[in-house]
């Protein structure tokens, strides 16, 4: 599939996009908006935030923009750094005004499951460092139960603690499975250096008690599960975007 740009108002869009990568672009077009001059902006992983990254750096380009990223992973640092967007890190700047990330699963009450891409470690703690957390996706991710349609957990664990980890996981109902990586052999290693159990629970019913009792087995550094994080979520529909808000206090 070819990829140009086209003038579009002030953005540049990507034509000759499939229905679904065209949907996560206009989520993430209306989710910069929220990016105002002098912001630190959180800068999520995966294929739809990286449309977000992108079209920063149109932002930064064409309205002079002032504003400095934090990447949640190496694969947004480096879009970030080749769409001329000033990195910072937390230790400079320990709050962050927006962040602007993707998910695996969205729940009408914005709870969510992430780290398909492996990078929820990152991502949870530069979202816990956020003023506003804006998440964009195409409607494919929302559901009414985490778990639905077979969907995995990613847990990110020490590589020490992996048998361990997948035990204590298959004792609290959990099919865990070590996420192999593409293009090399054997597991996936994170940006931090660990490996990721891919978790079946089935439907979860209470996330909030399940991600619990997962963060507390020994080893264990991140779990998907982010609830109680998001203030906003923009789906791409076909027709246009759908906004949901639910402020954190
Ligand atoms: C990475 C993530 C991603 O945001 C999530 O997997 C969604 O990715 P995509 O936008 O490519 O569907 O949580 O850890």
């Amino acid at each position: 599939m070819r990829r140009f740009w086209i003038n579009w108002g002030r953005w540049k869009l990507k034509v000759n996009l499939d229905p679904i990568q065209a949907a996560k672009q206009k989520a993430a077009l209306e989710a910069v908006k929220h990016v105002k001059d002098g912001f630190v902006v959180g800068l999520g992983s995966g294929s739809t935030a990286a449309f977000a990254i992108e079209a920063l750096g149109e932002r930064i380009k064409k309205e002079n923009l002032h504003i400095m990223g934090i990447p949640t992973s190496y694969q947004a640092f480096l879009l970030a750094i080749e769409c001329g967007i000033p990195i910072t890190t937390l230790d400079e700047h320990p709050e962050i005004n927006v962040t602007i990330d993707g998910a695996d699963q969205v729940t009408p009450e914005l709870n969510l499951i992430k780290g398909m891409g492996a990078a929820m470690a990152r991502e949870k703690i530069v979202a816990a460092a956020s003023k506003l957390n804006v998440i964009i996706a195409d409607q494919n991710k929302k559901v009414k139960l985490l778990g639905e349609n077979n969907q995995v957990v990613p847990i990110e664990v020490l590589p020490f603690a992996i048998s361990l980890a997948k035990r204590k996981l298959v004792a609290i109902g959990g099919k865990p499975t070590v996420r192999e990586g593409k293009g090399k052999l054997g597991p996936v290693i994170t940006d931090n250096g660990n490996a990721i159990l891919d978790t079946y629970f089935g439907e979860i019913k209470d996330p909030a008690e399940l991600a619990v009792k997962v963060k507390m087995i020994p080893g264990v550094v991140e779990t998907g599960f982010f609830i109680g994080l998001t203030d906003i979520v923009y789906f791409g529909l076909s027709s246009g975007v759908e906004k949901i808000e639910e402020l954190r206090k």
